[in-house]
């Protein structure tokens, strides 16, 4: 898309409330979102950045109602853990409002109104599943019943997550409601459609033709859906949970979850901005770019787009950088099996290591395939990379110029051709970093910034000011120069991915940084990052500060300020600037931190097994064997079962099931072997009354004679219970 610009609208997808957010969504989605806006702002573009939660649909009603509260309780929760786990991680959006707000209500109604009134849906009548008992339509995941492709008893009307295979409900196998657990019945119900075959031939030019630069695998997705072919899609359900369909006739209706989401970047922008809300939307001069996860991919390229171009008046998406999935050590991230690393619970236990979940999850961020993430990797990569490079070099570079010259930048005494050597390579990285940045290439572009302080860690490395100092102490000045305008690039280029530690270090550094301009407060007000000297943390400044690009600006208290167009300046620290405090940027992270969280997942992972195990084993015990050929009244009447009394009991040795039992039958007292030491001890059978089978013909067993069988109660799981009259009997009572 070579069209022109002014601004950049950027969406990241709003996460649902019904659960907090994990890596494999800040993988995807919010991390490299969070690093391409800080870049572009930093670049002096205007850029608006909005999400919010997604508060509606059918998970959020059923976790409710498992928890006996509301929707509305539930997401409450959630929407407040989100935000501010967010904002822990620096995600900083300048709006993070929800679904469930009014100014969204009123705006996804109109949009639907707008369609409605413009004939552009239309009704269809089907037959849905209805729960007679709770008197409500159910929705696909309301319905359970058995999988008609592996058999599992526990699918749902929408998937089965055993064998992974999409459903609908008509497919299940004796369906049942998971509200009341009657078998629903079919019932007429109507809704409106949008009709997406109508669009088709406008979508396959739109995106196939004119989005040719889309990510392969956003464009192949695309097009898959479109050779398949468009149908009519539903865009309101029989719900008591969402905005109501705003129209005569539609009680009991709510907007589908997907129909009224994507409208909530439209509020949200509207809720920020009230006045001038409609230039991010409708202006041609703005560029949309939406963030989100492959399994969004339809909603956002196809649904979406159709909405709009419908509705008429919005703008159309201009980018949609979809992810792949990010898997936890080796396993696919789910919410419901609790395997994932959850960011609030992060932020909790790593303080201060907020740039190192950033990086690693950016640097293995799934752009093109899915990807593994491993807490060994994490340990590797902090201790590897942001400790022994980058934070070496700058240490190593700070500390020295401390030791040596006051915590002043020293005068450049003594160049060598190595110097300018090395300061050359950063202009080539910052031009690689801009084009990867420019094209969603994040794991790429953060190459590009390390491999900064990889030029400035061999540089030092190679140069050895320790050792110079001691004979020649104007070559170590320019060394140490050299290596300080290094530091001060990088305290650019991490910036957009690393933006704790970028702070950190301009504190040690005293430089501020021009942020660019940001819209928290509503106006979109240019930003000035400058570092606090005590704590060396974010102080977030706020003053107009001119773009600066042939000279370094000073700040209100007379530091520099440097800007992204300084990157690859090699005169950025000025001789006798004066330096901050030297701190650790990063702390290595030892083995019992990560083995610690790696024994977390095992015992997720023991948990989650032996609660399958206990439901394989609960279905099992449910398994009713089919009833035996008919037998006739003689048959049975040969049978003598009667009751009786153990009088002594004992292991059988050597075995694990038997117990040899003593039995006063009423007719003698005899010796009966039976396999139930798994389920019973001696003691608990001492005393017992039971029945048995008196007559059947006696057996040896393990070398005891055993004479009649005692009779019990079997499960399909093999678990026995004795039969034992209501209340005791004498010995030798004849049961028929
Ligand atoms: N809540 C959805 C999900 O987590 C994403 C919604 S994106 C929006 O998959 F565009 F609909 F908002
Ligand atoms: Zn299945």
């Amino acid at each position: 898309m070579d069209r022109e610009f002014k601004r950049t609208l950027v969406t990241c997808a709003l996460p649902y409330a019904n659960g907090p957010v994990h890596i494999g969504h800040l993988a995807g989605v919010y991390v490299p979102a969070d690093v391409y806006v800080r870049y572009l702002r930093m670049k002096g573009e205007d850029v608006l950045y909005i999400c919010g939660s997604d508060e509606h649909g059918v998970p959020i009603t059923i976790k409710a109602k498992n928890r006996g509260v509301s929707p509305q309780d539930v997401v409450d929760e959630y929407h407040k853990i989100i935000k501010e786990s967010f904002s822990g991680l620096g995600i900083n959006f300048d709006i993070y409002s929800r679904t469930t707000s009014e100014v969204h209500a009123k705006t996804a109604s109109a949009f639907f109104r707008k369609l409605y009134d413009e004939g552009k849906f239309v009704t269809k009548e089907t037959e849905q599943y209805y729960d007679e008992e709770a008197k409500t339509f159910l929705a696909d995941r309301y319905i359970t019943g058995t999988c008609p492709k592996c058999g599992n008893p526990n699918a749902y009307g929408d998937q089965c997550e055993k064998c992974g295979s999409t459903l609908s409900p008509e497919e299940l196998i004796d369906p049942k409601s998971a509200l009341s657990g009657s078998a629903p019945v079919k019932r007429k119900t109507k809704h409106w459609y949008l009709p997406l075959d109508q669009y088709e031939p406008w979508l396959r030019d739109w995106i196939l033709e004119r989005h040719k630069e889309w990510k392969t695998n956003v464009y192949g997705q695309c097009k898959s859906w479109l050779d398949g072919g468009l149908q009519p899609r539903a865009v309101s359900r029989d719900l008591d949970w969402g905005i109501p369909v705003p129209v005569e006739g539609a009680e009991g209706k709510v907007l589908y979850v997907w129909f009224d989401a994507p409208i909530g970047y439209i509020s949200n922008t509207r809720e920020l901005l009230p006045e001038s809300w409609e230039k991010w939307w409708k202006d041609p001069e703005t560029r949309i770019v939406n963030f989100i996860g492959k399994d969004n991919i339809v909603f956002h390229c196809i649904v979406f787009p159709s909405m709009c171009k419908g509705e008429g008046t919005f703008n159309l998406t201009d980018n949609v950088p979809a992810n792949e999935f990010l898997n936890l050590e080796g396993d696919k991230i789910s919410t419901s099996r609790n395997w994932a690393v959850w960011l609030n619970e992060y932020i909790g236990q790593f303080p201060g290591q907020e740039d190192v979940l950033r990086y690693v999850l950016c640097a293995n961020a799934p752009e093109t395939k899915d990807n593994d993430f491993t807490w060994k990797d994490f340990q590797q990569r902090n201790n590897s990379e942001l400790v022994a490079i980058f934070g070496n070099f700058v240490n190593r570079a700070v500390v020295l110029t401390g030791k040596y010259f006051g915590g002043k930048v020293p005068a450049n005494l003594k160049p060598e051709a190595i110097d300018k050597e090395t300061l050359d390579q950063i202009l080539p990285c910052r031009e690689s970093l801009e084009k990867n940045m420019e094209t969603f290439h994040f794991r790429e572009a953060l190459k590009d910034a390390m491999n900064i302080a990889r030029i400035g860690n061999k540089y030092i490395s190679d140069s050895e000011p320790w050792k110079v100092a001691k004979t020649d102490m104007d070559r170590t000045a320019s060394i140490l120069y050299t290596c300080l305008q290094i530091c001060a690039d990088l305290a650019i280029a991490f910036e957009p991915f690393t933006p704790f530690s970028a702070e950190k270090l301009r504190g040690m550094l005293g430089v501020g940084l021009d942020a660019g301009r940001d819209y928290r407060s509503g106006e979109g007000v240019p930003t000035v990052n400058f570092y606090a000297p005590g704590d060396g943390r974010a102080l977030h400044t706020s003053s107009v500060i001119p773009g600066c690009s042939d000279a370094v600006m000073p700040g209100p208290d007379g530091h520099p300020v440097l800007s992204w167009n300084d990157l690859g300046r090699t005169d950025l620290l000025p001789e006798g600037h004066e330096l901050g405090e030297a701190s650790l940027l990063f702390a290595k992270i030892d083995d019992p931190v990560v083995d610690a969280q790696v024994n977390r997942l095992h015992e997720i992972k023991a948990a989650n097994e032996a609660a399958a195990a206990a439901k394989a084993a609960a279905e099992a015990a449910k398994k009713i064997q089919p009833q035996k050929d008919e037998v006739s009244f003689d048959d049975f009447g040969r049978m003598d079962i009667r009751t009786a009394t153990v009088l002594a009991a004992e292991r059988v040795p050597k075995t694990d099931k038997l117990l040899k039992l003593t039995i006063d039958t009423g007719i003698d007292t005899r010796t009966i072997v039976s396999g139930i030491a798994e389920y019973y001890t001696p003691e608990q059978m001492l005393g017992r009354q039971i029945c048995i089978l008196a007559n059947l013909a006696p057996r040896v067993i393990r070398g005891i004679e055993s004479k009649g069988m005692i009779l019990m109660a079997k499960q399909g799981d093999g678990k026995m219970r004795f039969i034992t009259p209501e209340e005791v009997v004498v010995n030798g009572a004849q049961i028929g």
